[in-house]
């Protein structure tokens, strides 16, 4: 198939974008390419590549931005229940960290996942994904961390499976059993911690040798590293042994408190780091130094109505690899949408579109090491494009609160996902 006539095609070519380096869109005028099955085989101008392929079957793109899928590259998408009353009690003044301590937020959302059947995660999560693929996201991290006890961290890990085997969004799963202190542990956070290196790590490593498809890639192991969850030691101890057992790393750090967990990661050599708020100078120095990918989640302080974001100019100048994603969860940040990220990273990071929209492609794909197939319009990669309503790529970010996705393209499949106006009978 031919997409043609592309007023803008976004090819953000090249790998990821380091510091100033930000903001390559590669943009092709009058754009076209060429896709066979689920690949990208050639790329180029309309006129060309009408020329070259005659006779091939054509999309025509005329007034709508073609760009790579978002690549979401880190959510908690699959729990039960919801977090409504808990929102309430933050508007009257309640703080996320004490709701957590008074066992509420984390682990009320592990109270309704511990108690839904796997049938009944996936069923309050395929809406969840469906908003997602409609507007825009193609490929999505997704994380266990509502379990906390190896039984339903496990059915997390398959549910999690089972949803990207049934697509079309693709999945890149994360083990998150170090997401809070379990209530059976409440005391003993230490205890917690040697429960999770010397029994579930080891479990987990098993299970997903036996029952992932060879497609699927080991998951990353991540740890909650903040005040009154796990501390840096404990942290450390986790991460350790996920990497001995072969399992590539990432780290919530720097949300609420500085433990110095983003120079952990940068240390280990971990994926990524996410949320990033007060990061200290010293841990930007440290990321810039490393391939870490500093995961930005400006929804999150959004959504607890916080005034602080993470210090992304300081980072772009310090030579850091940025990255943003939603964090799509039911305590801070519920939205499915990569367009509000986007909207956000502009007017909170003073990120332009075209910086924002590279850190929610391919950097975003290389913070779950997944550039080498997605997250750009090269030759060889997979076929996961959108063609927008615009024909501007600045309209992303510019608007907010509405869906500028028409069509999405995954593995070489055209999806429409535009909203029509239909009267019923
Ligand atoms: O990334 N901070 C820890 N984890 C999530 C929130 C999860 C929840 O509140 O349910 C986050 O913001
Ligand atoms: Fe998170």
């Amino acid at each position: 198939m031919l997409i043609h006539s592309a007023p803008q095609l976004l090819t953000i070519p090249g790998g990821p974008q380091r510091g100033r380096d930000l903001g390559e869109l590669g943009i092709i005028e009058n754009g076209a390419l060429l896709i066979r099955e689920e690949k990208i085989i050639e790329v180029g101008s309309t006129p060309e590549l009408r020329e070259k392929y005659p006779d091939e079957p054509t999309l025509d793109a005329s007034g709508s931005v073609v760009m790579p899928g978002f690549i979401d590259p880190h959510t908690h998408l699959l729990w039960g229940g919801d977090r409504a009353r808990e929102f309430e009690m933050r508007l009257e003044g309640a703080h996320y960290l004490d709701i957590l301590k008074a066992g509420g937020g984390i682990i009320s959302t592990v109270r309704d996942t511990r108690t839904a059947s796997l049938e009944s995660l996936l069923a309050q999560t395929r809406p969840r994904l469906m908003r997602m693929f409609a507007t825009g996201t193609t490929t999505a991290e997704a994380k266990t961390g509502y379990g906390l006890q190896t039984a339903t961290e496990l059915r997390m890990l398959k549910a999690l499976l089972a949803l990207d085997n049934e697509g079309p969004i693709e999945l890149a799963i994360t083990f998150l059993g170090a997401h809070a202190i379990a209530p059976e542990y409440k005391d003993n956070p230490q205890g917690y911690t040697e429960h999770i290196v010397n029994e579930m790590l080891p479990i987990v490593h098993d299970w997903w040798d036996t029952h992932a498809p060879r497609r699927q890639r080991m998951p990353f192991v991540d740890v909650f590293c903040e005040t009154g969850a796990f501390d840096l030691a404990q942290s450390r101890q986790i991460l350790e042994k996920a990497a001995a057992l072969g399992f590539p790393l990432k780290i919530h750090a720097d949300e609420f408190d500085n433990l110095g967990g983003a120079s952990l990661a940068a240390e280990l050599g971990a994926a990524s780091a996410d949320h990033l708020v007060v990061t200290s100078d010293e841990d930007i120095a440290a990321l810039a130094n490393s391939e870490t990918v500093a995961v930005s989640l400006p929804c999150t302080p959004f959504g607890l109505a916080h005034c602080d974001y993470t210090p992304a100019q300081k980072m772009l100048d310090a030579g850091v690899i940025l990255a943003i994603a939603t964090d799509c969860n039911p305590g801070t940040a519920w939205t499915e949408s990569m367009q509000f990220p986007i909207a956000l990273a502009c007017r909170a990071m003073k990120l332009t579109p075209a910086q924002a929209i590279v850190a929610a492609t391919i950097n975003a794909a290389y913070a779950i090491r997944r550039e080498d197939r997605v997250g750009s319009i090269e030759v060889g990669k997979q076929a996961d494009l959108l063609l927008l309503s615009v024909a501007d790529y600045r309209q992303l970010g510019y608007r907010f609160g509405t869906n500028l996705v028409k069509k999405v393209i995954k593995r070489g499949r055209v999806y429409s996902v535009d909203v029509g106006y239909y009267q019923t009978a």
